[in-house]
């Protein structure tokens, strides 16, 4: 028996049926884009621990300023004594995510933390209860995350869950359209955001709107431009806050530093993780002041978020991602991928759509090109025979059967190809299908 055979029996004996498990794959080490298993086998990774490794496995500044933090100081509890740097890290996130004149932010440990937190703060600010979300959101895994959160296979047997929860349709064109223009489809998804407040809640009892710009988990759907504008325009008349969920799009990933960048808009509040701590627990909200200070006293806190040494390691990584310009990184790697998969469509009709912004991009699987035919057990195939060929690759969406890229940035171009021209080869090789587009370096 292989040593990683032996970890994931340990594992399966140990650990709780709940836990997901997107791959079998062991890790024992990693650097750059690259992982090893137990085994000693290395892969490519094009899953980044879901959107973390933006700067990459362990990059040297931020392993340096873990060991030095650590060596000084590991707790404190910033509620009960202040340290230098929690409060040196939100000066530099308020720095780069400037929200209007002055901004305020507060740290956490997770995601979700993070937006329970930006939750609470929108209520106590607006002193209203509700929360508008969308079909396909994800937000995390706490008990509100979950409520947040659309996919139901992600929460069976959880409930009851959090009440004040109204979620409606994202403007998914690829599944929606219904033969209509994108200008018409626009059109008609801000009307029925303004039905809202005439058949379910009245504005004047929603507190906030949480959107992310690109949907993670539900599968790489872009928010319109005119839809966000309208959406935020709508806010300001009904004084309902805009929250941005920016876990997953966050720190270059889409090729800026906050998604929202790329429309010119800027929310009242905003929800970081993920990248921003290299693989560190830490997270942060982010908001306009007189909105974040409308916060009673002891609402916010906690024993871990915002630990000294997880914030030394985000510090680091942002430092770092600016010394390397992880923007212009998170361009290039999106140009290279979406490219790729664009001529990947026109070879496979089961690639019903190919969409993104910068290098979160992901491409759907489907059955007769129909967009309401997903095709999950294709996806699924794909990523074990990609696992077998040495990459991890991860999957998203409602019925998972969207085929996502989130790779470190870092990614050197022989990586990166080597990774795109397996997925090709596999993709081909289970659909059948004759290659149609002479590519570079694939077999
Ligand atoms: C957009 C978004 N929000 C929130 C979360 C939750 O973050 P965490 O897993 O750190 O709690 C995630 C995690 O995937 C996410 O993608």
């Amino acid at each position: 028996m292989k040593k990683s055979e032996k970890l994931v029996a340990r594992r399966n004996a140990i650990v709780p049926n709940g836990m997901g498990m997107f791959s079998p794959l062991t890790v024992t080490a990693a650097k750059g884009a690259r992982l090893i298993d137990v085994d000693g086998r290395s892969y490519i990774d094009f899953a980044g621990g879901i959107g973390v490794l933006n700067a990459g496995h362990c990059p040297k500044p931020v392993v340096d300023a873990i060991i030095r933090q650590s060596r000084q100081l590991i707790h404190a509890c910033f509620p009960v004594a202040i340290y230098e740097p929690y409060v040196a890290l939100c000066e530099k996130l308020a720095s780069v995510f400037p929200h209007g004149k002055s901004t305020k932010v507060m740290l956490t440990s997770t995601g979700a933390e993070a937006i329970e937190n930006a939750v609470k703060i929108a209520r106590q600010a607006t002193g209203r209860p509700g929360i508008i979300c969308f079909s396909g959101a994800f937000h995390g895994r706490t008990l509100l995350g979950m409520t947040l959160t659309s996919k139901t296979g992600y929460k069976v047997g959880c409930g009851p869950f959090a009440p004040e929860i109204y979620r409606i349709p994202f403007p998914d064109f690829y599944k929606r359209h219904d033969g209509l223009t994108k200008e018409d489809f626009i059109d008609r998804e801000i009307r029925a955001f303004k039905d809202f407040f005439q058949h379910t809640a009245d504005p004047n009892q929603i507190a906030a709107v949480l959107i992310e710009i690109v949907q993670g988990e539900g599968g790489f759907n872009v928010v319109p431009e005119a839809y966000l504008k309208a959406i935020q325009s709508i806010c300001k008349q009904f004084g309902i806050l805009l929250i941005i969920d920016e876990v997953q799009t966050g720190f270059g990933r889409t090729g800026k530093w906050a998604s929202y960048e790329h429309f010119g808009v800027v929310p009242d509040i905003s929800t970081w993780a993920k990248s921003m701590g290299s693989g560190m627990p830490i997270g942060a909200v982010i908001g306009k002041a007189e909105v974040m200070d409308r916060t009673n006293k002891g609402t916010l806190g906690g024993t871990y978020p915002g630990n000294p040494v997880a914030c030394a390691a985000s510090l680091a990584t942002i430092n770092y991602m600016e010394e390397i310009d992880i923007c212009s990184k998170g361009e290039k790697v999106g140009k290279s991928v979406t490219n790729f998969f664009r001529k990947l469509k026109r070879e496979i009709s089961a690639i019903g759509d190919v969409r993104g912004l910068g290098a979160m991009v992901a491409f759907e699987l489907v059955k007769n090109q129909d967009p309401n035919q997903p095709d999950g057990d294709l996806a699924k195939a794909l990523i074990e025979k990609c696992s077998k060929r040495g990459l991890l690759i991860i999957s998203a969406g409602i019925h998972g059967n969207v085929i996502r890229v989130l790779s470190p940035l870092v990614i050197s171009r022989k990586e990166l190809m080597q990774g795109l021209n397996i997925i090709r080869e596999e993709l081909l090789a289970l659909t059948h299908e004759k290659p149609k587009v002479k590519r570079k370096g694939a077999k």
